[in-house]
């Protein structure tokens, strides 16, 4: 036993005990011929007092040096008078050690173990298990841990079975890139390492498991973004018998339940907003509810004026900044971000003293009147105005509601959910001149739209259905199709032949013949839940060994070159390093 207590709890409650303590030497300060150490553990410091009296136990004290492993037994005493740390649990004792070892010496750091560090990126990753050490990380990996077990729970309690899926898959499409292995015994062929486990989960509802869960480990070979890791961990979801409704509520009783446990934060029920309402309210699929309010729609207003760039405009939609008084120099400084968010161009009109200024001249005194009113500005508002195409324009607009809130520090704090549903069923890729799916190839059309999906796959809307939180995309899921004939209709407006069907989709349509239940589900993004809940700006701050922007690992060195004869075995020649 090398510890009674950790750190944080060596509190009053331990004044005249006997405590052994273990971790490293966090800072070693000589105050007059004594020594003050701060000891650490993955739960805070402590403070050890050494004193001159005892001598071999002093010289120990005095050859310790930053991160050294120590392991102290001592008493607990309360500090003198006006030397308490507030910061700390144990700020108001301190340990007079009887017993000081040295378990293990360490070399000068290559950053100080402090979150107040700023350390560049590449060294943090290189040094993680050092990076590790610091507070503010161990912080979001206790509340990792709190809210896997809060979820598990959860799951567990409502009959989900944890059923664990491969990670030697089959390539199947999800819109990223996949990672291959090679496959020895199979010469010329491949697994997949999973983009998600859809199939399998649909699989498991033919075979009658009804409810499933699973923590999963998901691999996605797509450019790296602060949101977005190679590899991450869904919770992933799949339920029987169960409509959109019946999914939308259980998951959203869960994250109630879990905000609750490990937050203990109360959530209001989340709203719900079909993925149209988000676009024309917000300008995103995404919405972040915490700033500001929505977007003014001023299309039919604008149909009313006799200025062509807005009476023609196929959409006009306005974002009203409450109590604003920008100088000339932020206007045009916002009339070029939203040029350069694709906007032709930006209006913009100030209400002060009753007077409305504008940039454009060619509205007149009714053209303001009538936008004003449209968007209800007060005395002391502004105004911006975009027009152009529907889809486009709109999302400038949110960018700049976006933009316009962060810059003048109001966005609001706090946990802001919603559902957006409705999603669209097919997109255009331009990239690859094709129909695509805007979620996966296995969501259930709206039944309203089920006799024109072929005439109009464009108009189609989908039972998919996104948890969105404070603008970022949280969850996504989907009704899905069960039935074979339903699921060869989709594939065949994607573009394929039966052929390519029986190829690449062969196992799921014929696993559809042998009866499939109806089902639906949804898979979280858990690692963009805990930097959310965490306040973390970067997914590497709640995993614990990320990759770097550029997919590497700079503490392992990996991706890596292998031996030749590791390849030959595999039957891969390399044609250019
Ligand atoms: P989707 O592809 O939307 O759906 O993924 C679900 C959730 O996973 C998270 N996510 C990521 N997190 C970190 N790094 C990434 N690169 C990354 N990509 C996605 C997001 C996202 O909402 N099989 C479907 C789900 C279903 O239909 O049940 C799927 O994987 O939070």
């Amino acid at each position: 036993m090398y510890r009674t207590h950790y750190a944080d709890a060596v509190n009053l409650s331990a004044i005249g005990r006997k405590v052994e303590v273990a971790g490293w030497v966090h800072r070693r300060r000589d105050h007059g011929g004594i020594i003050f150490l701060d000891v650490r553990d993955r739960t805070g410091l402590v403070q050890v007092v050494v004193e001159p009296a005892d001598e071999t136990l002093f010289q120990r004290a005095d050859a310790l040096r930053a991160e050294y492993v120590v392991a102290v037994a001592g008493e607990v005493r309360r500090r003198p008078e006006g030397m308490n740390n507030p910061d700390l649990p144990s700020g108001e004792v301190e340990i007079v050690p009887t017993r000081l070892e040295i378990l293990a010496e360490s070399q000068p750091l290559p950053f100080g173990i402090s979150d107040s560090n700023s350390v560049e990126e590449y060294l943090r990753l290189q040094y993680r298990y050092l990076d590790l050490r610091r507070p503010s990380l161990i912080r979001n990996f206790f509340l990792r841990d709190e809210v896997l077990s809060a979820i598990r729970h959860f799951f567990h309690h409502h009959g989900f079975l944890d059923v664990e899926t491969p990670a030697l898959a089959r390539s199947t499409p999800e819109g990223a890139r996949d990672f291959l292995v090679p496959s020895r015994t199979q010469p010329g062929n491949f697994y997949a390492l999973p983009q998600s486990p859809q199939i399998f989960k649909q699989l498991l509802m033919v075979a009658g498991f009804d409810r499933y869960y699973q923590i999963a480990k998901v691999f996605r070979d797509e450019d790296l973004r602060a949101d977005r890791q190679p590899e991450f961990t869904q919770v992933d979801v799949e339920m029987a018998f169960a409509s959109q409704d019946d999914v939308l509520n259980l998951m959203e009783q869960m994250l109630h339940e879990v905000f609750a446990e490990t937050l203990a934060t109360e959530l209001p029920p989340f709203p719900r907003l079909s993925w149209q309402q988000a676009m024309e309210q917000y300008g995103s699929d995404k919405p972040d509810l915490r700033a500001g309010e929505p977007l003014a729609d001023l299309s039919s207003v604008a149909r009313g004026l006799s200025w062509p760039i807005l009476a023609d405009a196929e959409a006009v939609a306005g974002v009203v900044i409450r109590q604003f008084r920008p100088s000339r120099k932020v206007l045009d400084g916002l009339v070029e971000s939203a040029k350069t968010l694709g906007s032709r161009g930006l209006i913009w009109l100030v209400k002060a003293n009753d007077e409305i200024r504008s940039n454009a001249k060619p509205l007149g005194e009714e053209g303001n009147r009538r936008l004003t009113e449209a968007s209800k500005l007060e005395d002391g508002d502004a105004l911006l105005v975009v027009a152009g195409s529907k889809w486009e324009i709109l999302q400038v607009a949110g960018q700049l509601r976006l933009n316009v809130a962060r810059d003048l520090g109001r966005v609001e704090d706090g946990w802001r959910f919603c559902w957006v549903t409705d999603f669209p069923l097919f997109e255009w890729s331009a990239e690859e001149e094709r129909l695509v799916s805007a979620h996966h190839p296995f969501t259930m059309p709206r039944m309203a739209d089920w006799d024109t999906l072929e005439d109009d796959p464009l108009s189609a809307r989908s039972q998919a259905y996104d948890v969105v939180l404070n603008g970022v995309e949280l969850a996504s899921g989907s009704v899905r199709i069960h039935r074979p004939e339903w699921q060869e209709r989709i594939f065949r407006i994607l573009g394929m032949s039966e052929e390519e069907i029986q190829v690449k989709f062969g196992f799921l349509v014929n696993a559809f013949q042998y009866g499939a239940p109806p089902h639906a589900g949804i898979a979280f993004g858990f690692d963009r839940l805990i930097m959310l809940m965490a306040g973390a700006k970067n997914l590497r701050e709640v995993i614990a060994f990320p990759k770097t922007a550029r997919g590497t690992d700079p503490l392992m060195q990996s991706p890596s070159p292998v031996e030749t004869s590791q390849l030959s075995t595999l039957n891969l020649k390399l044609v250019s390093p």
